[in-house]
Protein backbone atom coordinates (compact mmCIF):
# COMPACT_ATOMS: atom_id res chain seq x y z
CA UNK A 1 0.00 0.00 0.00
CA UNK A 2 1.28 3.18 -0.65
CA UNK A 3 0.48 6.70 1.41
CA UNK A 4 -0.01 9.87 -0.53
CA UNK A 5 -0.55 13.48 0.61
CA UNK A 6 -0.76 15.83 -2.40
CA UNK A 7 -4.05 15.37 -5.04
CA UNK A 8 -1.34 15.25 -7.71
CA UNK A 9 0.37 12.51 -6.20
CA UNK A 10 -3.11 10.49 -5.94
CA UNK A 11 -3.91 11.71 -9.55
CA UNK A 12 -0.41 10.17 -10.39
CA UNK A 13 -0.64 7.29 -9.04
CA UNK A 14 -4.39 6.19 -10.18
CA UNK A 15 -3.43 7.53 -13.56
CA UNK A 16 -2.40 3.97 -15.05
CA UNK A 17 -5.55 2.10 -13.21
CA UNK A 18 -7.83 5.24 -15.04
CA UNK A 19 -5.66 4.29 -18.67
CA UNK A 20 -6.37 0.60 -18.66
CA UNK A 21 -10.31 0.75 -17.69
CA UNK A 22 -9.69 -0.19 -13.84
CA UNK A 23 -12.73 0.14 -11.36
CA UNK A 24 -11.14 2.43 -8.46
CA UNK A 25 -13.04 2.52 -5.53
CA UNK A 26 -12.74 5.20 -2.25
CA UNK A 27 -13.31 4.84 1.19
CA UNK A 28 -13.15 8.34 3.08
CA UNK A 29 -12.80 8.32 6.50
CA UNK A 30 -11.61 10.22 9.54
CA UNK A 31 -9.18 7.62 10.59
CA UNK A 32 -9.46 6.04 13.94
CA UNK A 33 -10.56 2.90 11.75
CA UNK A 34 -12.32 0.04 13.43
CA UNK A 35 -14.87 -2.81 12.12
CA UNK A 36 -17.22 -0.38 10.31
CA UNK A 37 -14.26 1.28 8.44
CA UNK A 38 -12.72 -2.48 7.13
CA UNK A 39 -15.63 -3.68 6.71
CA UNK A 40 -16.17 -0.90 3.67
CA UNK A 41 -12.52 -1.41 2.75
CA UNK A 42 -12.84 -5.10 2.41
CA UNK A 43 -16.02 -4.61 0.38
CA UNK A 44 -14.67 -2.19 -2.30
CA UNK A 45 -11.58 -4.70 -2.56
CA UNK A 46 -14.34 -7.67 -3.64
CA UNK A 47 -15.68 -5.02 -6.04
CA UNK A 48 -12.84 -2.47 -7.30
CA UNK A 49 -9.59 -3.00 -9.05
CA UNK A 50 -7.94 -0.50 -6.99
CA UNK A 51 -9.01 1.16 -3.55
CA UNK A 52 -8.15 4.22 -2.18
CA UNK A 53 -8.97 4.82 1.82
CA UNK A 54 -8.52 8.70 2.21
CA UNK A 55 -7.76 9.64 6.09
CA UNK A 56 -8.55 13.22 6.83
CA UNK A 57 -10.40 14.73 9.81
CA UNK A 58 -12.09 17.36 8.07
CA UNK A 59 -11.93 20.21 10.75
CA UNK A 60 -15.05 21.94 8.65
CA UNK A 61 -17.35 19.80 9.83
CA UNK A 62 -16.97 20.07 13.48
CA UNK A 63 -19.31 22.18 15.27
CA UNK A 64 -17.48 21.68 18.53
CA UNK A 65 -13.95 22.52 18.97
CA UNK A 66 -13.27 20.71 21.77
CA UNK A 67 -14.69 17.46 19.81
CA UNK A 68 -12.14 18.20 16.90
CA UNK A 69 -9.62 18.20 19.39
CA UNK A 70 -10.04 14.85 20.92
CA UNK A 71 -11.31 13.34 17.63
CA UNK A 72 -8.52 10.08 17.67
CA UNK A 73 -5.80 10.51 15.51
CA UNK A 74 -3.51 7.73 14.51
CA UNK A 75 -2.12 6.80 11.17
CA UNK A 76 0.40 4.29 11.74
CA UNK A 77 -2.45 2.16 12.88
CA UNK A 78 -4.56 2.90 10.36
CA UNK A 79 -2.42 2.56 7.93
CA UNK A 80 -1.50 -1.19 9.34
CA UNK A 81 -5.12 -1.62 9.10
CA UNK A 82 -6.05 -0.18 5.99
CA UNK A 83 -3.47 -2.53 4.29
CA UNK A 84 -4.58 -5.51 5.76
CA UNK A 85 -8.19 -5.02 5.14
CA UNK A 86 -6.81 -4.74 1.49
CA UNK A 87 -6.14 -0.91 0.36
CA UNK A 88 -4.04 0.11 -2.07
CA UNK A 89 -3.52 3.31 -1.52
CA UNK A 90 -4.17 5.22 1.97
CA UNK A 91 -4.73 9.47 0.59
CA UNK A 92 -3.96 11.19 4.00
CA UNK A 93 -3.48 15.28 2.94
CA UNK A 94 -2.94 17.81 5.06
CA UNK A 95 -5.18 20.59 6.47
CA UNK A 96 -3.54 22.92 3.74
CA UNK A 97 -3.56 20.30 0.90
CA UNK A 98 -7.49 20.21 1.18
CA UNK A 99 -8.31 23.97 2.32
CA UNK A 100 -5.21 25.85 0.36
CA UNK A 101 -5.50 29.49 1.78
CA UNK A 102 -7.47 31.29 -0.53
CA UNK A 103 -10.14 28.51 -0.30
CA UNK A 104 -13.95 30.23 -0.64
CA UNK A 105 -15.92 27.49 -1.98
CA UNK A 106 -18.89 25.61 0.12
CA UNK A 107 -21.16 22.75 -0.83
CA UNK A 108 -24.42 22.95 1.12
CA UNK A 109 -27.01 20.88 0.39
CA UNK A 110 -30.57 21.83 1.25
CA UNK A 111 -33.66 20.12 2.80
CA UNK A 112 -32.47 16.58 4.37
CA UNK A 113 -29.79 18.63 6.21
CA UNK A 114 -32.05 21.14 8.05
CA UNK A 115 -33.46 17.46 10.56
CA UNK A 116 -31.84 15.25 12.83
CA UNK A 117 -28.09 16.01 13.00
CA UNK A 118 -28.30 18.90 10.86
CA UNK A 119 -30.86 20.88 13.65
CA UNK A 120 -28.63 19.31 16.54
CA UNK A 121 -24.82 20.47 15.28
CA UNK A 122 -25.86 23.17 13.13
CA UNK A 123 -25.84 24.29 9.39
CA UNK A 124 -21.95 24.08 9.08
CA UNK A 125 -21.97 20.20 9.70
CA UNK A 126 -23.23 19.09 6.71
CA UNK A 127 -21.87 22.09 5.10
CA UNK A 128 -18.41 20.61 6.04
CA UNK A 129 -19.15 17.35 5.38
CA UNK A 130 -20.44 18.47 1.70
CA UNK A 131 -17.84 19.96 0.92
CA UNK A 132 -15.29 17.86 1.87
CA UNK A 133 -16.85 14.80 -0.01
CA UNK A 134 -17.35 16.92 -2.90
CA UNK A 135 -13.49 17.78 -2.80
CA UNK A 136 -12.90 13.82 -2.36
CA UNK A 137 -15.02 12.92 -5.29
CA UNK A 138 -13.22 14.90 -7.28
CA UNK A 139 -9.76 14.59 -6.13
CA UNK A 140 -10.04 10.81 -6.78
CA UNK A 141 -12.77 10.28 -9.29
CA UNK A 142 -13.28 7.06 -8.22
CA UNK A 143 -16.32 4.29 -9.86
CA UNK A 144 -17.65 4.28 -6.50
CA UNK A 145 -17.37 5.85 -2.87
CA UNK A 146 -18.40 3.79 0.21
CA UNK A 147 -20.04 5.09 3.61
CA UNK A 148 -21.55 3.51 6.30
CA UNK A 149 -25.05 3.52 7.00
CA UNK A 150 -24.15 3.98 11.03
CA UNK A 151 -24.36 7.96 9.54
CA UNK A 152 -27.81 7.33 7.85
CA UNK A 153 -28.42 11.30 7.35
CA UNK A 154 -24.81 11.95 5.93
CA UNK A 155 -25.63 8.65 3.01
CA UNK A 156 -28.95 10.79 2.19
CA UNK A 157 -27.75 14.05 1.89
CA UNK A 158 -24.28 12.59 0.08
CA UNK A 159 -26.44 10.75 -2.61
CA UNK A 160 -28.32 14.14 -2.97
CA UNK A 161 -25.25 16.13 -3.82
CA UNK A 162 -24.53 13.11 -6.48
CA UNK A 163 -27.41 13.56 -8.22
CA UNK A 164 -27.63 17.13 -8.04
CA UNK A 165 -24.32 18.14 -9.14
CA UNK A 166 -24.42 14.81 -11.89
CA UNK A 167 -20.76 13.45 -10.06
CA UNK A 168 -20.39 10.02 -12.43
CA UNK A 169 -19.98 8.25 -8.99
CA UNK A 170 -22.04 4.91 -7.82
CA UNK A 171 -22.45 5.46 -3.92
CA UNK A 172 -22.69 2.38 -1.67
CA UNK A 173 -23.95 1.91 2.03
CA UNK A 174 -22.89 -0.52 4.15
CA UNK A 175 -24.54 -1.95 7.13
CA UNK A 176 -23.60 -0.84 10.44
CA UNK A 177 -20.90 -3.21 12.15
CA UNK A 178 -21.80 -3.30 15.56
CA UNK A 179 -19.60 -4.76 18.90
CA UNK A 180 -21.57 -7.92 20.42
CA UNK A 181 -23.10 -6.26 22.89
CA UNK A 182 -25.12 -4.04 20.13
CA UNK A 183 -23.35 -0.75 20.13
CA UNK A 184 -22.42 0.71 16.89
CA UNK A 185 -18.64 0.38 16.52
CA UNK A 186 -17.78 4.66 16.02
CA UNK A 187 -14.21 6.10 16.35
CA UNK A 188 -16.16 8.29 19.20
CA UNK A 189 -16.59 4.90 21.51
CA UNK A 190 -12.91 4.90 22.24
CA UNK A 191 -13.14 8.06 24.09
CA UNK A 192 -15.66 6.27 26.53
CA UNK A 193 -14.42 5.54 30.21
CA UNK A 194 -15.70 1.96 31.22
CA UNK A 195 -18.94 3.51 33.23
CA UNK A 196 -19.77 5.71 30.09
CA UNK A 197 -19.33 2.45 27.92
CA UNK A 198 -21.83 0.32 29.91
CA UNK A 199 -24.62 3.65 29.62
CA UNK A 200 -23.94 3.69 25.78
CA UNK A 201 -26.16 0.61 25.77
CA UNK A 202 -29.28 3.03 26.18
CA UNK A 203 -28.37 3.67 22.40
CA UNK A 204 -29.06 -0.10 21.01
CA UNK A 205 -31.62 -0.61 23.83
CA UNK A 206 -33.71 2.47 22.34
CA UNK A 207 -33.04 0.80 18.51
CA UNK A 208 -34.17 -2.87 19.95
CA UNK A 209 -37.42 -1.58 22.01
CA UNK A 210 -38.22 -0.20 18.80
CA UNK A 211 -37.41 -2.86 16.53
CA UNK A 212 -39.57 -5.49 18.91
CA UNK A 213 -42.90 -2.97 19.41
CA UNK A 214 -42.69 -2.75 15.43
CA UNK A 215 -41.92 -6.69 15.05
CA UNK A 216 -45.17 -7.09 17.27
CA UNK A 217 -47.64 -4.70 14.94
CA UNK A 218 -47.21 -1.50 16.36
CA UNK A 219 -47.49 1.71 13.99
CA UNK A 220 -48.00 4.78 15.83
CA UNK A 221 -45.09 6.62 15.68
CA UNK A 222 -45.54 8.23 19.41
CA UNK A 223 -45.53 4.57 20.64
CA UNK A 224 -42.50 3.55 19.00
CA UNK A 225 -40.76 6.62 20.24
CA UNK A 226 -42.33 5.94 23.57
CA UNK A 227 -41.03 2.88 23.61
CA UNK A 228 -37.55 3.92 22.72
CA UNK A 229 -37.41 6.90 25.41
CA UNK A 230 -38.17 4.00 28.26
CA UNK A 231 -35.98 1.39 27.13
CA UNK A 232 -33.23 4.18 27.50
CA UNK A 233 -34.51 5.37 31.38
CA UNK A 234 -32.29 2.42 33.04
CA UNK A 235 -29.26 3.72 31.58
CA UNK A 236 -29.68 7.17 32.85
CA UNK A 237 -29.28 8.46 29.35
CA UNK A 238 -31.59 10.99 27.70
CA UNK A 239 -31.54 11.48 24.14
CA UNK A 240 -30.68 14.14 22.39
CA UNK A 241 -32.59 13.57 19.21
CA UNK A 242 -35.22 10.60 19.12
CA UNK A 243 -37.09 10.50 15.57
CA UNK A 244 -38.73 8.26 13.43
CA UNK A 245 -38.62 9.79 10.14
CA UNK A 246 -38.93 8.33 6.17
CA UNK A 247 -35.58 7.08 5.08
CA UNK A 248 -35.00 9.38 1.90
CA UNK A 249 -36.76 12.56 2.37
CA UNK A 250 -36.27 12.47 6.79
CA UNK A 251 -39.69 14.37 7.15
CA UNK A 252 -41.38 12.92 10.42
CA UNK A 253 -43.85 10.19 10.02
CA UNK A 254 -46.89 9.92 12.74
CA UNK A 255 -47.75 6.11 11.27
CA UNK A 256 -45.26 3.82 10.20
CA UNK A 257 -47.17 2.35 7.12
CA UNK A 258 -43.81 1.09 4.91
CA UNK A 259 -40.31 2.02 5.81
CA UNK A 260 -39.04 4.34 8.36
CA UNK A 261 -35.74 5.43 9.92
CA UNK A 262 -35.37 5.59 13.82
CA UNK A 263 -32.66 7.72 14.63
CA UNK A 264 -31.07 9.04 17.36
CA UNK A 265 -28.43 10.55 18.99
CA UNK A 266 -27.43 11.39 22.77
CA UNK A 267 -24.26 12.54 24.96
CA UNK A 268 -22.18 10.23 27.07
CA UNK A 269 -20.65 12.09 29.33
CA UNK A 270 -18.92 14.58 26.80
CA UNK A 271 -18.94 11.95 24.20
CA UNK A 272 -21.54 12.35 21.38
CA UNK A 273 -22.96 9.14 19.64
CA UNK A 274 -25.90 8.68 17.61
CA UNK A 275 -27.66 5.37 15.71
CA UNK A 276 -30.46 4.57 13.67
CA UNK A 277 -31.96 1.29 12.47
CA UNK A 278 -34.47 0.85 9.64
CA UNK A 279 -37.67 -0.20 10.78
CA UNK A 280 -40.06 -2.05 8.67
CA UNK A 281 -43.91 -1.59 9.21
CA UNK A 282 -45.76 -5.16 9.79
CA UNK A 283 -49.00 -5.40 8.50
CA UNK A 284 -51.59 -8.04 10.29
CA UNK A 285 -51.96 -10.56 7.42
CA UNK A 286 -48.46 -10.65 6.81
CA UNK A 287 -45.97 -11.87 9.69
CA UNK A 288 -43.13 -10.23 10.48
CA UNK A 289 -39.94 -11.41 9.08
CA UNK A 290 -37.69 -13.28 10.66
CA UNK A 291 -35.02 -10.74 11.05
CA UNK A 292 -37.92 -8.47 12.91
CA UNK A 293 -37.78 -8.63 16.68
CA UNK A 294 -34.18 -9.94 16.44
CA UNK A 295 -31.53 -8.77 18.87
CA UNK A 296 -30.38 -5.47 17.08
CA UNK A 297 -26.82 -6.52 17.16
CA UNK A 298 -28.01 -9.12 14.57
CA UNK A 299 -30.23 -6.57 12.60
CA UNK A 300 -28.68 -4.51 9.28
CA UNK A 301 -29.18 -1.22 9.96
O1 LIG B 1 -18.17 9.72 7.95
C1 LIG B 1 -17.05 10.28 8.04
O2 LIG B 1 -16.09 9.74 8.58
C2 LIG B 1 -16.88 11.68 7.49
O3 LIG B 1 -18.03 12.43 7.66
C3 LIG B 1 -16.43 11.69 6.01
C4 LIG B 1 -17.49 11.08 5.11
C5 LIG B 1 -15.13 10.93 5.87
C6 LIG B 1 -16.21 13.14 5.57
O4 LIG B 1 -15.24 13.76 6.33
Amino acid sequence: MRTVRTVQGLRAVLEPARHDGLAIGLVPTMGALHEGHLSLIRHARRQCDRVVVSLFVNPSQFNERADLERYPRSEHRDAELAEQAGADILFAPTVEEVYPSGFATAVEVLGVTERLEGAARGSEHFRGVATVVTKLLCMALPDVAYFGQKDAQQVVVIRRLVADLNLPVQIEALPTVREPDGLAMSSRNALLDPHERSRALALPAALEAAVGLTAAGESSAQAILTAAREAMRPFAVEAEYLALVDPETLEPLEVLSGAGLLALAARIGAVRLIDNVLLQAVSPTHPAPQSQGKAISTCSV
